[in-house]
């Protein structure tokens, strides 16, 4: 496994081996990498013959009131798993080399960007978008990877790849979860004992969303309603947004059809974000 730190090098890199006939397969990530993050480079392994992992915390895509500064890392561990799970180049750039001194230029997400998280978080996909593009374009690869659980993120990206054009598949994995169901995230290391039984609730709430559908109920609001009740019951949860919405365009629906929506959750446990989703009416 080789590690890149420049650009240039980087691109080089990935023109050689496409022009060597090879598939390259892309995880971009902030590093702190979990078992989230390992079964995408997996997924990578699995379909392509080289991947190429980044491990970037992307300043512009936290607003200043965001957890930028403490956003948890451990390098040498990060190394080791992508070694241990067949990675063959970590592309670690450091801020100079993705932001050189006179950048101006940004990629603005439209409306699939707009609502619930970017209602939160509104400059946070024009950071996310900027900052994938900048990474397609260095290291070219012919499929990316990313995560189910940044459901809005994996649409923001494949709407982007779409319209500008980028030559590439989107592959989007299923969300891994712990063993009691809270879906992986590096910023479940904030959380403390408490606050890490309280994050159940999100899981337990997709359960509760999923058995009534189960009972057939399709009607979103009414979902919406008993999540919000089920949450608020939690006394350290405070919610950002409970909403039941079309899976891919993520437009508010009033009945869930078959494979065609999906239930997106955000929540703060004290000052801990987690978001989390589920598509639902799928046949399973
Ligand atoms: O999902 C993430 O970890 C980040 O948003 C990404 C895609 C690596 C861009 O910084």
């Amino acid at each position: 496994m080789q590690l890149i730190e420049k650009a240039g090098e980087m691109q080089k890199i990935s023109e050689e081996l496409r022009t060597a006939g090879k598939t390259i397969g892309f995880v971009p990530t902030m590093g702190f990498l979990h078992s989230g993050h390992l079964s995408l480079v997996d997924a990578a392994r699995e379909r392509c013959n080289t991947v190429i992992v980044s491990i970037y915390v992307n300043p512009t895509q936290f607003s200043p009131s965001e957890d930028f500064k403490q956003y948890p890392k451990d390098m040498e561990r990060d190394l080791k798993l992508c070694k241990g799970h067949g990675t063959d180049f970590v592309f670690v750039p450091d801020d100079m080399e993705m932001y050189p001194n006179g950048f101006e230029t940004e990629v603005k997400p439209g409306n699939i960007a707009a609502d619930l998280e970017g209602r939160f978080r509104p400059t946070h996909f024009q950071g996310v978008a900027t900052i994938v593009a900048k990474l397609f374009n260095i290291v070219k690869p012919h499929i990316a990877f990313f995560g189910q659980k940044d459901f809005q993120q994996s649409l923001v990206v494949k709407r982007m790849a779409q319209d500008l054009n980028f030559d590439l598949e989107i592959e989007v994995c299923p969300i891994v979860r712990e063993p009691d169901g809270l879906a992986m995230s590096s910023r479940n290391t904030y959380l403390s004992a408490e606050e890490r039984k309280a994050a159940l609730v999100l899981y337990k709430a997709i359960q509760l969303a999923k058995e009534m559908v189960a009972k057939d109920e399709r009607n979103a609001a009414a979902i919406e309603e008993k999540l919000h009740n089920f949450i608020s019951a939690e006394k350290r949860a405070k919610i950002d947004y409970i909403a039941v919405r079309d899976c891919n365009n993520l437009k508010r629906i009033e009945k869930i059809e078959e494979g065609k929506a999906v239930l997106l959750l955000a929540v703060r446990i004290g000052k801990t974000r987690l978001i989390d989703n589920e598509l639902l009416g799928e046949e399973k």
